[in-house]
């Protein structure tokens, strides 16, 4: 090629980028890639980058994926768009089969179900979830827990005067009260030894494999599934170790409700599984009765619905109160005022307003689950003006909903247990598609309730008998997946109050 056709080459590939750059800072649909390569660029910083997509694009913006891939995302956190999409609308925005297949581990469980077996299984949920005995054995159970397990590990470093990663032992005490709650069976994992246990280094595997699920085409990940190989191989055996860790206790405690060797007084105080399992014959789903299977989606769902959510906000927490100490101190006052009755779930939630209000606002700039998805059936337009398409997914991004000065004002940036506070000093209830950490509409959260009573008995354990130093040099930044854990953990040094 000569000099003058070289310079036409150039100045064509000048002329081409020019034409197709986007001005306005969002990003550029180039052909044949689409938006893809502006992803890519910024693919560690993602939740950054759609904060200032979002700010952009007044809190909407549609993606497009390579052309050959007929990818287009509608991405919003316009609380009218939510509202929309999660009540008045809800019907036509089921999680639908991509998200089915991609969670496919969760079995028939609620996370994955839509329609009538959603319904279904919603009001078994409900009923179960929010049964007294339950909620008893939930408070008994983390309180013991909090003595037997948090207490003994936390002066076992602050003795030696060692570092410990805080994230490793939030995710080790909900892995443990998780399991005890469901079904009754504690796996210790939170321990001076920190033990590697199969079953929560699975349940770990099978969300980084969902998560790549999410960000290669689907093609893709089920040929790697076809062929076993892979993450995908990493997915089929964590499923069989969690089938076989679940299963066995469901059949121990089938065993143990027919023996009457239950080991907690069944008129109070009542794990989760027990309670499933004495209403058998209701276990009769839409789809039929499918016995352990059910019992086995149910426990599972609920694992993964609490586990991670806790003991990531429980991470942040102390990560920003490492930052704003004179926080915690307004948190230990607040607890040494009080008087406290953990069994009195309803009185704990609404008295201990501080310590609630810093919670609410930890998940505001840290949402735990950071993405959530719907799929649309029929064609609709958004209370923004955007277009749907039928069959066309909509995604949520709650780290930028939480830091839009258009939704929460000018200081969105700060941290302020206040905004939760009212004027007569009460909590300040947000709606729920303004404040959708917890989701909106029909299929908002069932375990707010519980999570806010765990979250703020291992917060008040920790804060009124240690205090909790940052190590220094260490960046403490999320990492890209749906949960908003912490990249490289966050590392502490424990020191005993003096009592
Ligand atoms: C800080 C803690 C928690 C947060 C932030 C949280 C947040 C959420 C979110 C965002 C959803 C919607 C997920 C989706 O539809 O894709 C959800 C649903 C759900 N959560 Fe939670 N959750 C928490 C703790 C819990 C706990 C402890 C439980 C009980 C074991 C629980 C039970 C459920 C259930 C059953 C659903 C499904 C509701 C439905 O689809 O109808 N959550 N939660």
């Amino acid at each position: 090629m000569g000099y003058f056709e070289i310079l036409i080459v150039f100045f064509s590939l000048v002329f081409f980028c020019l034409f197709f750059q986007n001005k306005n800072g969002l990003p550029t649909n180039w052909p044949l890639v689409g938006m893809f390569p502006e992803i890519l660029k910024n693919v560690d910083r993602i939740h950054l980058y759609l904060v200032e997509i979002l700010e952009k694009s007044d809190l909407t913006f549609i993606f497009e994926g390579p052309w050959f891939t007929k990818m287009q995302l509608l991405v919003t956190i316009d609380p009218a768009n939510i509202h929309h999409v999660m009540s008045k609308n809800f019907q036509n925005y089921p999680k639908g089969s991509k998200f089915n297949e991609r969670f496919d581990v969760l079995g028939d469980g609620i996370f994955n179900a839509d329609f009538v077996v959603w319904q279904y299984h919603r009001k078994m949920a409900q009923f179960f979830l929010g049964h007294p005995k339950f909620n008893n054995f939930l408070v008994k159970k983390t309180l013991k827990k909090a003595e037997n397990g948090l207490i003994p590990v936390l002066d076992h470093v602050s003795t030696l005067g060692i570092q410990v990663n805080l994230q490793d032992l939030f995710a080790r005490f909900t892995f443990d009260a998780g399991c005890t709650i469901m079904m009754d069976h504690d796996p210790n994992t939170l321990s001076v030894d920190f033990p590697v246990n199969p079953s929560s280094k699975a349940l770990d595997d099978i969300e980084e494999v969902i998560f790549h699920r999410h960000v290669v085409p689907t093609c893709v990940w089920k040929f790697q599934r076809w062929l076993n190989v892979g993450k995908e191989n990493k997915y089929k055996k964590a499923w069989k170790t969690l089938d076989s860790f679940i299963y066995k206790c469901i059949t121990a405690k089938r065993e143990d409700i027919i023996n009457n060797n239950q080991k907690e007084d069944n008129e109070v105080c009542t794990d989760l599984l027990t309670l499933y399992i004495k209403d058998d014959e209701n276990l009769k789903t839409p789809i039929g009765y499918q016995g352990d299977k059910f019992l086995r989606d149910t426990v599972l769902t609920n694992f993964i619905a609490g586990r991670d959510a806790i003991s990531i906000t429980l991470s942040w927490f102390f990560y920003i109160l490492s930052k704003y100490p004179e926080v915690a101190s307004k948190i230990k006052k607040e607890l040494d005022n009080i008087v406290i009755d953990w069994t009195n779930v309803k009185e704990m939630n609404s008295k201990l307003v501080y310590l609630h209000g810093a919670l609410c606002e930890t998940m505001r700039l840290y949402p735990p689950i950071a993405f959530e998805a719907k799929t649309s059936i029929a064609s609709d337009i958004l209370p923004s003006g955007h277009q749907v398409n039928p069959n066309m997914l909509i995604v949520f991004n709650l780290y930028a909903m939480g830091r839009m000065k258009s939704i929460w004002g000018d200081d969105c940036n700060e941290f302020k247990p206040e905004r939760w506070i009212t004027k007569q000093g009460n909590i300040k209830h947000e709606p729920s598609y303004k404040y959708f950490v917890f989701n909106a509409g029909p299929r908002t959260c069932l375990g707010r309730d519980m999570a806010f009573i765990q979250m703020k008995i291992v917060a008040a354990t920790i804060i009124q008998n240690y205090v909790i130093e940052a190590v220094q040099e260490q960046r403490v930044v999320p990492n890209v997946s749906i949960f908003l854990h912490m990249n490289n953990g966050f590392k502490v040094r424990v020191f005993r109050r003096p009592s």
